[in-house]
């Protein structure tokens, strides 16, 4: 989960570098490095912490002149962060520079067997074996060296190498790590992601597993890990490059969370083909769909809240039963999948090393898997058998929002044309959702608009020790969200809980002034939920309520109540999300915390 950047051509390459992995930060952001061959040396220069050290440490670049060079983004994962541990990483003369994004899994054996040679190694880092092992093997053709170590190395990796010997030539390599390269005139690039490089050329290339890159000023060649040269595709990004930036909002995440309205009509409309649901990428028939015997959903994170609204869904339109994993669980978990069931994954970034594995894992039993993904030639996008894009465009703050909507109307949109096919939901009451469905996006921009109320309630809670979130059925899915969203930003301690739960041992941490946020959408649950309001009122509780239009007893147990316009009761959750996405921002805004970048997480967990 680090970022690579890597640029050769007739421009300084140190500012592009830095430009480029400033768009890159949301992949790890605790340290950061830069190296260069200026005629004739290879220097280096590596910092702690934001990018921004790196920047004013090298002015922007200007101490590092040359018109080659790779530059990184850290996470730690081996190591902690530390400017030893940052990369580049490079042999004893610094005749060779590394930068790398993932996990070399047998670096120990690999140190110990270097270590016996007489290399010296610096840091703590997996990474630095492949800086000596380019030493130990370079037989003076880089692209030779570089695949004798390939051949050697065992996990996951993103590659950029420069040789002094060869300043000019770059080398990437790829294995189970996102990597791109650009072309424009007289100048390529390597990145981890295309906002690194847009700014520059659309024309890019998607790196595959077990292929390495040579690129020079004006030409690229592509080889597989036996060095035989190998023919690639580029295709033009057509996003905007503002979309890669924050666009006047104070932060990335409140820019995500304005662009829903948008994101949901993109990634509802293209499925939508005369007023039918049409998914042609699950590239199934109505009788394979029909026979579909359970479902079963895969994801972590926010990815598996979405998972969990699309079990509620799913099992309730469609008929079909559905089991939610969390990645890292079910990877290790020996599951029972059999016959007639479907695997769905489901992945922002498309990189979720967890969620590639379970992906991995069904495939390997014999079952086709369904990727729910966003981003466009992701690992998983590219390893699914099909795939269903979000359409959400880049997301950059850590915490999702937009993405997250877009997944909900993924699972929507399947529920129904299952439900359809399958005939367990009347054609009238499916016509009565496809226009609930169309109403969504001005709904949610209304509730966006609303945001002065929640941003003035926020206001009172930057304080607080401790919240909790309850709700029942599709309102738990919810409440699971909303939790996420408060505690990863801003801090606070707050859990989830059905809300019928409570009672079972959780209710005794709520006193005095303690905030229960009550989502409370489903009206067969409402009267449920509203005795769980008492409950926890009658011990002190504070109670936020989410409700629909119309539901004003509510006010009778709630202290402070929040409407939704109304809606299909499947689809509440994408509305009541926004005033938790709201409340979870303003907090943490009010306490002074980074938004976009909270400590100690990264936007794609590429390592397990
Ligand atoms: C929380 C968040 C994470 C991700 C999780 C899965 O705001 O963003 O919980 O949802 O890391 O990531 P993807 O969807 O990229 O697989």
């Amino acid at each position: 989960m680090c970022g690579i950047v890597g640029y050769i051509g007739t421009e300084q390459a140190a500012p592009i570098i830095l430009d480029g992995l400033a768009r890159l930060e949301y992949r790890g952001y605790d340290s950061a490095g830069i190296a260069v061959y200026n005629g004739q040396d290879i220097q280096i220069t590596k910092s702690v912490g934001r990018l921004k050290v790196l920047e004013e440490l090298t002015h922007g670049g200007a101490t590092m002149p040359g018109c080659i060079g790779i530059g990184h983004t850290r996470w730690a994962t081996h190591g902690a962060p530390s400017q030893v541990n940052a990369h580049p990483h490079f042999n004893k003369e610094i005749t060779v520079a590394v930068v790398h994004n993932g996990i070399i899994e047998n670096y120990i054996q690999l140190r110990n067997r270097l270590s016996k040679r007489g290399y010296e190694f610096v840091s703590e880092t997996d990474t630095e074996v492949v800086a000596h092992m380019l030493d130990y093997y370079y037989t003076g053709d880089p692209l030779e060296t570089i695949a004798k170590v390939l051949h050697r190395i065992e996990g996951s990796y993103a590659l950029g190498v420069i040789f002094a010997s060869h300043p000019d030539e770059l080398f990437a390599a790829r294995k189970d790590s996102p990597l791109i390269v650009g072309q424009k005139e007289n100048g390529c690039f390597i990145a981890s992601d295309v906002p690194a490089i847009l700014r520059y050329t659309r024309k890019v290339y998607y790196m595959e597993n077990q292929e390495i890159v040579r690129l020079k000023k004006d030409s690229l060649n592509f080889y597989n890990f036996d060095e035989e040269e190998i023919s690639k595709e580029s295709v033009t990004i057509e996003w905007d490059a503002n979309a890669a930036e924050k666009g006047g909002y104070e932060h990335f995440m409140l820019k995500e969370m304005y662009e829903q309205p948008k994101t949901v009509t993109d990634t509802l409309l293209p499925r939508f083909k005369d007023n039918k649901i049409e998914i042609e990428e699950l590239g199934m028939t109505d009788e394979e769909m029909k026979e579909i015997k359970k479902i079963h959903i895969v994801a972590c994170g926010s990815a598996y809240h979405a998972g969990m609204t699309g079990k509620y869904v799913l099992e309730g339109l469609a008929r079909i039963p559905v089991e939610i994993d969390l990645a890292s669980e079910f990877r290790y978990r020996n599951p029972i999948l059999e016959e007639g069931a479907m695997v769905m994954v489901i992945s922002q970034s498309g990189e979720t090393a967890d969620t590639l594995a379970a992906l991995r894992e069904s495939q390997e039993r014999g079952f086709k898997v369904l990727g729910i993904v966003n981003v466009v030639g992701s690992s998983i996008a590219r390893e699914a058998d099909n795939v269903m894009y979000t359409w959400a465009g880049p997301e950059i703050a850590v915490a999702t929002t937009k993405a997250y909507s877009a997944q909900l109307i993924a699972l929507y949109l399947l529920a129904m044309k299952f439900a359809e096919v399958r005939g367990t939901v009347s054609a009238e009451v499916l016509e009565e959702m496809k226009e609930d469905l169309k109403k969504l996006p001005d709904q949610i921009e209304m509730l966006l608009n609303n945001k002065e109320r929640i941003q003035r309630f926020a206001n009172r809670y930057i304080g607080a020790k401790d919240v909790f979130f309850i709700g029942r059925g599709i309102d738990y899915a919810i409440s699971l969200e909303g939790s996420l969203k408060l505690k990863e930003i801003s801090y606070i301690h707050s859990e989830a809980y059905a809300a019928g739960e409570l009672k079972h041992g959780t209710i005794s941490l709520i006193e005095e002034g303690t905030l229960v946020t009550a989502v409370a959408t489903q009206q067969d649950l409402f009267a449920k939920t509203v005795s769980n309001i008492v409950e926890v009122k009658a011990r002190g509780a504070f109670v936020l309520a989410v409700t629909n239009e119309g539901n004003t007893e509510i006010e009778k147990a709630a202290d402070y109540v929040i409407y939704l316009p109304q809606t299909n009761s499947y689809f509440t959750n994408s509305l009541a999300i926004i005033p938790l996405q709201l409340f979870g921002y303003y907090v943490a805004v009010g306490k002074g915390c980074d938004v976009d970048k909270p400590r100690n997480l990264a936007k794609s967990v590429t390592v397990e």
